[in-house]
This record gives C-alpha cells, structure tokens and sequence, in this order.
C-alpha cells in the first residue's frame, strides 16, 4: 500500500516541494522516516504517534510503515513535515479517500492533534503556488501570513479532526481571505516634527537617506542621536509590495511575524546593542539563521554606541554591507539572505561623553579619547560615507516647541531624489548613489569648474585619499540629486565635505 502527499520544505530562505511518500506492509509493527531527516523531523514520529493515539487513530501504524521525504538527496529540517505524513498515513490507512495532487500541507503537529504554528510559512507558500498547487492546509496561527502569496487557497486549521472532516465531506474550513494591512499598518510612529532644531543633522540625515549613504552621528550624550536614527525610516521611500514580502519572509524565519498583522508594512529598524555576537549581527547557527542585518532588509540597521562593538564583530559587517547579501556556509547546506541595509551608527566622543563640548569638561585623558574613537574598525569607517557630529539641542530650540518640519514632506523631496537616481541608473542593477562603483564615478559625477576648482584645493589642503575622494564625490552627486540639479556645484562639494569634518577633527585624517 501507497500514497503521497504534497509538502514544502525549507532551507534558509530557499523553499522547495517535498513529497511525503508513505507505504505500509504487514510485519512486525515499525515507523521509520527516510530522506534526509533531522532531528526535529525524526522527533516527529513521537508527536504523529501520540496524535494518532489521541484521535484513536492508533491503528495507522500496525504494520510496518516507512515513510520516504524525497527529494532524498536534500537535507530536511524542522518541524513542518509532522502534517505531510500524518496526511499520507491517513491516506494510506483510508481515513482520507480524495484526490489531494493539488493540495500542500504544512504544520507542527502537537500530542493532542492540534496544529502548531511554524516559522517560514510565506516562503513555503510562495513556493506552493509557484508549483502550481491550488490549495495549501497549514496551522491557523500561519494562515494571515501565508494568505498574503497570490494565485493559491489558504486553510487555515485547528486540529487533525477539522482536517479530516473538511477533507471528507468539504464543511468546516474556508479559505483564509487575502491579507491586506491597514492604512495605520503604513503608518510610522515616530516623525521627525517631534524633533526640535538640529537643522543641520537633519539636513544631513536627509541626505544620507536620498543617497542611502550610511551614517555616523557623533555627540554627547541625551543630544537626540538615537531619537534621529529611529526616525530614519519614516523619510526613506515607502516599501514596495515586493520589498514588503521579501523582509516579511526573513522575519518570518526568525519567528517574529505577528500572527494578526504578518506583513512587514514599514521598512524594518533594527537597533542592536554593543553586547552582540556575530552570529546575532550577521546570522548563523548549525541551521542559518538571519541575523539582524537581514531583520534590517529594506530598512536602517543601527548601530549604537558604535566603539563599545567588538571590533571583530563589526569586522564581519564588512562583506555584507558591500554585497548587500550574505551567504552562511554549514554542514547542512548553505543559506543566503538578503542584507541591503542603510547603516545608522551612533557614539559619544569619548568615554565620559563631554570631548569637544563647550558646555561640559571633558574628563578623559587624551589617550582614552583617541583610544576610544580607535576602537572603531578602520574598514566598517570606511563603509560609512556621511559623518557627522550631533551637538546637544539649543535650549531656545526645545523651549520654543515650534512646529518642525514633518517626516512626510522630508520624504517628499527624497522621493524626488530617488526618483532622478532611479532613471540615472537603469538597467545597471545600482540603486542608489552609494552605489556608484569607481567606473562610472567620473561619468556621473560632473563637475562645475568651480566645483572641481573646490575639489582639487580641498584635496591639497586637506590631505585626502582617493577613497576620501570618491566619498565625497557620491555624497556631492545626492546634494545635488536633492537640488534637482544636473552638474555637481560648489556648494554641493562644500556640503559633501562638511559631512566628512570628523575624520579632521576627531581622526586626523
Ligand atoms: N532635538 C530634540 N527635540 C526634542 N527632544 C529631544 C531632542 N534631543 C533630545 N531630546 C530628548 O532627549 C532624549 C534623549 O535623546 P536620545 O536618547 O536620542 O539621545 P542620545 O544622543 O541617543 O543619547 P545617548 O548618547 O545617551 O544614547 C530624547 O528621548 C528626547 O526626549
Ligand atoms: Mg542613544
Ligand atoms: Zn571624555
């Protein structure tokens, strides 16, 4: 006796069919699942068993039963198959008589027959309908999630039982109506109109988020960097639909999709604190998981008080902020994961916080505040094309509580920016201006003769490498995308290099 059943399997991002196989023969009662299983899908035997026995269906495994997952060349992980199998055992056993070749199922199965929510349940849908699957069965908790996959039937289910009577007679379950996120789902919390003064840093930050440049802010404590940062995405461009359902796929592998709003409807911002490891920045485990680079996808990952960071830890940034991806190798295969983040980084100027403020003294020696800014990777700097020093807010500023200018009409005109650097770099698979490599830097960076002029006295004064050179230059290019001018002028480089005062002033270069 035979049947089979429909599954998805999934590694890292990357889902793909599976196919529950099941036969049966007479013979000393036995369970066994082949291909490729790992420990949580040899767990599962338990978990189907004492389901079984719970619904009285015991009986299904009385004979010698095996169980194939093929692919059998592909590594199976997770808790996902328990469904499949149990389906392909009632199957096998008659307690399902109908045709399910157009039917996946997915979902943990718990001791008492109940289905229980698992991680990834977009992209595993996503891969069913792309199979041509028409009908997809999966835990409740999953089915707003996976609802959101166009061109297949969500169920949504309970328990085993509901299962089996809806699969008998067709009552007991509707398809789950396609997800669409409320107006305030759009919405972000916190606007840059509640920041009071700081013009300049907020000119700055407007300009990194044209360009999607990475940004540093240094100031002392209590100046608002972290109330900068975390309105950052509020100005970006709004997520695309597509952006939407590519970060909602990797929060989903992490288990962080909330089960009533489970699409990531606003770019992602993730701030991480000194304390983490690498595998929590970039990902990784026995079986990759998505570190907060990738929980930042399409959004702004920040860094705060960026010198305290293991220097090695920041070191492993490197590689994946240029691609914009990360590859995490293991035993059992290996997972990529988007990353194309906007990096926020933030740090006072020295231990004590008070270097360079003419408000407050300094307490530290000069070698514990250039011990301090050295503590910062020299290559994770150098990935970094605005930086700019926050001073603390004007008390006339904050007093005064006057109307600022909101994060929509910030938006607006970056918008526009990245509607001019959309059109300069079609077809080239470039974003953005920090993008712009090295070989097409002249082409697209023109300069005005006083621009150049400007450019080459400020080289000579001021001691600057090319990498120094081609910074400012792509910064140049966003001031003068937000200005919707064609050629670089004067005051765009003048603009572009203020953005780079620190490396003077704080890193005598
Ligand atoms: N420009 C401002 N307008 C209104 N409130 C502000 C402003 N700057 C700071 N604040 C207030 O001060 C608080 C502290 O700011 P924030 O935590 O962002 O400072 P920080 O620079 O990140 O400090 P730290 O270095 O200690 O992390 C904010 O939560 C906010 O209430
Ligand atoms: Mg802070
Ligand atoms: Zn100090």
């Amino acid at each position: 006796m035979y049947s089979q059943i429909n599954s998805v399997g999934l590694f890292g991002l990357n889902a793909f069919p599976v196919t529950a196989e099941a036969s049966s023969s007479a013979g000393q009662p036995s369970f066994d699942i082949v291909g490729m299983p790992d420990v949580a899908v040899q767990e599962s035997r338990s978990r189907i068993k004492a389901a079984l026995a719970h619904m009285e269906l015991n009986y299904l495994l009385n004979g010698k039963v095996t169980v194939n997952l093929a692919p059998a060349s592909v590594k199976k992980i997770g808790s996902m198959f328990d469904l499949p199998i149990t389906v392909a055992l009632m199957k096998l056993g008659g307690v399902i008589e109908c045709e399910l070749c157009n039917d996946v199922f997915i979902g943990e199965i718990s001791l008492n027959g109940s289905l229980a929510p698992i991680n990834g349940a977009l992209s595993m849908t996503l891969t069913a309908a792309a199979s041509g699957a028409k009908r997809i069965f999966l835990p409740k908790q999953n089915a707003k999630e996976a609802s959101v996959a166009d061109g297949i039937e969500v169920y949504g289910v309970e328990h085993l039982s509901q299962l089996i009577t809806f699969l008998k007679n067709g009552s007991g379950l509707t398809p789950e109506e396609p997800y669409t996120p409320s107006e305030s789902a759009l919405l972000h919390t916190a606007d840059f109109a509640e920041v009071m003064g700081q013009q300049s840093a907020k000119a700055a930050i407007e300009t990194a988020a044209a360009g999607s440049h990475n940004i540093l802010m240094l100031g002392p404590p209590g100046s608002g960097k972290s109330m900068l940062a975390k309105r950052i995405p509020s100005i970006m461009p709004r997520i695309t639909f597509a952006e939407s359902i590519e970060t909602t796929q990797i929060h989903s592998i992490a288990g962080m999709i909330d089960p009533a709003e489970p699409l990531v409807t606003r770019r992602p911002f993730r701030a991480v604190s000194h304390t983490a490891s690498a595998v929590g920045l970039i990902g990784g485990g026995s079986i990759p998981r998505p570190g907060e680079i990738s929980l930042a996808h399409n959004g702004v990952l920040f860094l705060d008080e960026l010198p305290e960071f293991d220097r090695k830890v920041l070191e492993t940034l490197r590689q994946p902020l240029e691609n914009g991806e990360i590859n995490i190798s293991r035993a059992s295969g290996s997972a990529c994961y988007p990353c194309d983040v906007m990096l926020v980084a933030a740090m006072n100027p020295c231990p004590c916080g008070n270097f360079g403020n003419p408000a407050k003294k300094c307490r530290c020696t000069p070698q514990q505040v250039s011990g301090y800014l050295n503590k910062i990777s020299q290559p994770v700097l150098d990935r970094i094309d605005i930086q700019i020093e926050v001073k603390p807010v004007e008390y006339s500023d904050l007093s005064h509580r006057t109307p600022q200018e909101s994060s929509a009409a910030i938006a607006e005109r970056i918008q526009k920016a990245r509607d001019i650097q959309a059109k300069r770099f079609a077809g080239t698979g470039i974003k953005s201006n920090s993008g712009i490599t090295s070989d097409i830097i002249a082409e697209v960076c023109r300069l005005t003769p006083d621009a150049e002029d400007m450019m080459r006295r400020a080289f000579e004064k001021l001691g600057m490498s090319a990498r120094a050179y081609d910074r400012i230059l792509k910064v140049a290019r966003t001031c003068a995308d937000l200005a919707a001018s064609d050629d670089i002028t004067k005051d765009h480089i003048a603009q572009a290099i203020s953005y780079r005062s620190l490396d003077r002033k704080y890193w005598n270069r």
